[in-house]
C-alpha cells in the first residue's frame, strides 16, 4: 500500500500525540491516584428522604472527626441550600438527586460532581476561606437558572462543629477515601 509521505508524517504525529496523551493519564491515574471522583453507591431515588443517609441533610461529623456535607439535589432546588465549613479541613460531600440529573458545582473549587438520580455522588475536597456559589451546571429544566445555593467557608477557629452525626456508612465501609484511591 502505498502511503503518501504527507499522511505517513500526520500519522505518525497523530501517533505520538495518543502516546503521549495515553501516559499521562495513565501516570496520573496510577501515579498520583487522580481517578475521576466518587464510588458506585446506589439509592432508591423515590425514597431518598426516607433513607438514612439523607434523613438529615447538611454538615455532620462521623466518630473520627471527619466531616460529611449531605446534599440532595430537586427542580429546582439544593438542600440545603446554605452552609457553613470550616476553611482548610477535608470534607467528604454526598450528593443525590430525587428527579433528573443536576451538576453540582462550588464555583471556583475543584469540588464539582454529577447528580444522578439513583447514585449518591461522592467527593472529598477542602476549601480556602470565603464565599463560594453552589450552582447547577447541568440544564435540569425551567428553572435550572434558580438552582443555587450558597457555601460560606470561614477560619477553623470560628466555626462550630455540628452536633448531628453522619448516619451513612463510614469512610472505610464505603470503600475508602476517594482521596487516596
Ligand atoms: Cu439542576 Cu440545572
Amino acid at each position: 500500500m502505498n502511503v503518501d509521505l504527507y499522511e505517513r508524517i500526520w500519522m505518525m504525529v497523530v501517533a505520538v500525540m495518543l502516546a503521549v496523551m495515553f501516559s499521562v493519564m495513565a501516570v496520573a491515574a496510577i501515579g498520583h491516584s487522580e481517578t475521576p471522583p466518587s464510588h458506585v453507591e446506589t439509592i432508591d431515588p423515590s425514597a431518598v428522604m426516607r433513607d438514612a443517609r439523607f434523613r438529615q441533610f447538611g454538615v455532620s461529623v462521623d466518630q473520627t472527626g471527619h466531616l460529611h456535607a449531605t446534599i440532595v439535589g430537586t427542580t429546582f432546588a439544593w438542600l440545603p441550600a446554605k452552609m457553613t465549613l470550616p476553611a482548610a479541613t477535608p470534607v467528604t460531600f454526598h450528593v443525590t438527586s430525587v428527579d433528573v440529573i443536576h451538576g453540582f458545582e462550588i464555583v471556583r473549587t475543584n469540588g464539582q460532581t454529577m447528580v444522578i438520580p439513583g447514585y449518591v455522588s461522592q467527593f472529598t475536597t477542602q476549601f480556602e476561606a470565603g464565599d463560594y456559589m453552589v450552582a447547577c451546571n447541568e440544564y435540569c429544566g425551567v428553572g435550572h437558572h434558580l438552582m443555587f445555593g450558597t457555601l460560606t467557608v470561614v477560619p477553623r477557629a470560628e466555626w462550630h462543629e455540628p452536633t448531628v452525626t453522619y448516619p451513612g456508612p463510614t469512610l472505610a465501609a464505603a470503600g475508602g477515601h476517594d482521596e487516596h484511591r
